[in-house]
């Protein structure tokens, strides 16, 4: 046995040891290095990986949440809120409460770009460009107008992710692998990591969200894997991406979308159906803001229970009326949303072109975001690939698992794994719009 041999078998043997001992004692297993994040457009995420039993662990919140809401808010007297807490009082406090900061992270504008006039007249809160073309956002306080980054709002979340994961492993994190979109150019991923530094981490590695997505599955370590997609549909935007896998090196070959397709459309068929419903029975318009809340919040619960049953109610007690309540279909919300599920189509028949393999070539399908978990989103795209997708890693942990264990190969984790690499693609993203958006189709 060559001695370099003789050394790897001794830090296993080791290993092992350490792990039974560890184990049969009740010794603490060692504590993670680098921590994983996906600090994601809606919901963010922190995780870490396990040296001996190779699992992975999203860290919960204080409130219990795995997923915290990408949301910083700050009250007049200056006390910064982040997360759940947030959104809670985001409709009392709109100019103050900063959300879709990753939107204009590391991005450069033209003083009259359409994208983001557009773009600035859709939030409550103030976004203005600097002379350098960066976007930032104006916070009115108590001690006058507070200027704010994207990636300051970045670092401020980040942080809020470590002093949890801190507090649950009892230790300092002072690393971390931070995911972004594939289709993040050098600045933002540059500006991401920046805010890694400002939030007291130095970020030791930024992955594609993808890539990550098909890492949390070990699909880096499975035989005869080579093109991956990856269907990532969140609350309001759908990303596909096609990867190709070669020894272990993932490469981006092509990304297609819509920026604007997501749960909260699937949402708002429903919710305009259920109000007219309403308006129809009580000849009286439902316009009170806080009906509309009740509405929209009873929708979005009714739609998570389709997941699972067949029909469920919907019941609301509004303002100066009787209770209404109505039972929904699963059929019957996938009919009303028909078209919005069946647009997914488009761009992964435009990844797949783009990068010139067939649905047939695929070998593994990735499902992330909380929408795959709509039955029908999933029928569409096994049917598509005539394949089961990859199910068992919680669609919305998929990105921070992965993260997680990419940091925990660069942290030396055990058992040994591929360490897994990444290659910068130069590949455009190509943009898709259903019919009922105006613009059929455009470069972001
Ligand atoms: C800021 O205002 C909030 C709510 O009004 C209050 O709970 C908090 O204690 C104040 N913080 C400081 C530092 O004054
Ligand atoms: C991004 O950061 C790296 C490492 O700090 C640096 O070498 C590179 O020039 C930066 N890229 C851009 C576009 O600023």
């Amino acid at each position: 046995m060559s001695s370099s041999m003789s050394l790897v078998g001794g830090g296993i043997f080791v290993l092992l040891v350490a792990g039974y001992f560890g184990q049969k004692y009740g010794l603490p297993p060692p504590a993670p290095k680098i921590v994983g994040i996906d600090l994601g457009t809606t919901y963010s995420s922190i995780g870490y990986y396990h040296a001996v039993s190779g699992d992975t662990t999203i860290v919960p919140d204080p409130l219990g949440k795995r997923s915290v809401p990408s949301v910083v808010a700050f009250l007049a007297n200056g006390t910064v809120i982040v997360g759940t807490r947030a959104v809670e009082q985001q409709e009392k406090n709109p100019t103050r409460t900063i959300y879709d900061a990753k939107r204009f992270i590391g991005r450069t504008y033209e003083k009259d770009n359409q994208n983001f006039i557009d773009d600035k007249k859709r939030y409550p809160f103030e976004v203005k460009l600097d002379e350098k073309g960066h976007a930032f956002f104006e916070i009115p306080l108590d001690s006058g107008i507070k200027k704010l980054y994207p990636e300051d709002v970045g670092a401020i979340i980040l942080k809020y992710l470590r002093d949890a994961a801190e507090k649950h492993v009892k230790g300092s994190l002072t690393q971390v692998v931070i995911s972004v979109p594939a289709e993040f150019e050098e600045l933002q991923r540059n500006a991401t990591a920046k805010a890694a530094v400002m939030a007291g981490m130095e970020a030791r590695r930024v992955i594609s969200e993808p890539t990550a997505a098909a890492l949390a599955y070990g699909l880096h370590k499975k035989k005869g894997v080579e093109h991956i997609v990856v269907v990532d549909l969140g609350g309001g935007t759908l990303d596909v991406s096609v990867l190709w896998l070669q020894g272990g090196v993932f490469v981006t070959q092509a990304m297609a979308g819509n920026n604007r397709l997501g749960g909260q459309d699937f949402n708002d068929r429903v919710q305009k159906m259920i109000v007219k419903k309403i308006e129809d029975k009580t000849g009286k318009g439902v316009e009170d803001k806080e009906d509309l809340q009740q509405i929209r919040l009873a929708v979005e619960a009714a739609k998570l229970r389709l997941t699972d049953l067949p029909q469920t109610r919907v019941e609301v007690h509004l303002h100066g009326r009787e209770p209404f309540e109505y039972t929904i279909t699963r059929s019957e919300f996938e009919s009303i949303n028909e078209d919005l599920f069946k647009s997914i189509e488009l761009p992964i028949g435009a990844a797949l072109e783009d990068a010139q393999i067939t649905p047939d070539d695929v070998d593994e399908i990735v499902l992330v975001g909380g929408s795959t978990r709509i039955p029908k989103v999933r029928q569409i795209v096994g049917r598509y690939f005539n394949k089961e997708p990859n199910h068992g890693i919680d669609p919305e942990l998929a990105v921070a698992t992965g993260a997680s264990v990419q940091a925990g190969v660069i942290g030396g984790g055990w058992p040994l794994q591929v360490a897994a690499m990444e290659l910068p693609t130069k590949r455009r993203k190509r943009h898709f719009y259903t019919s009922e958006q105006r613009k059929n189709e455009e470069e972001l």
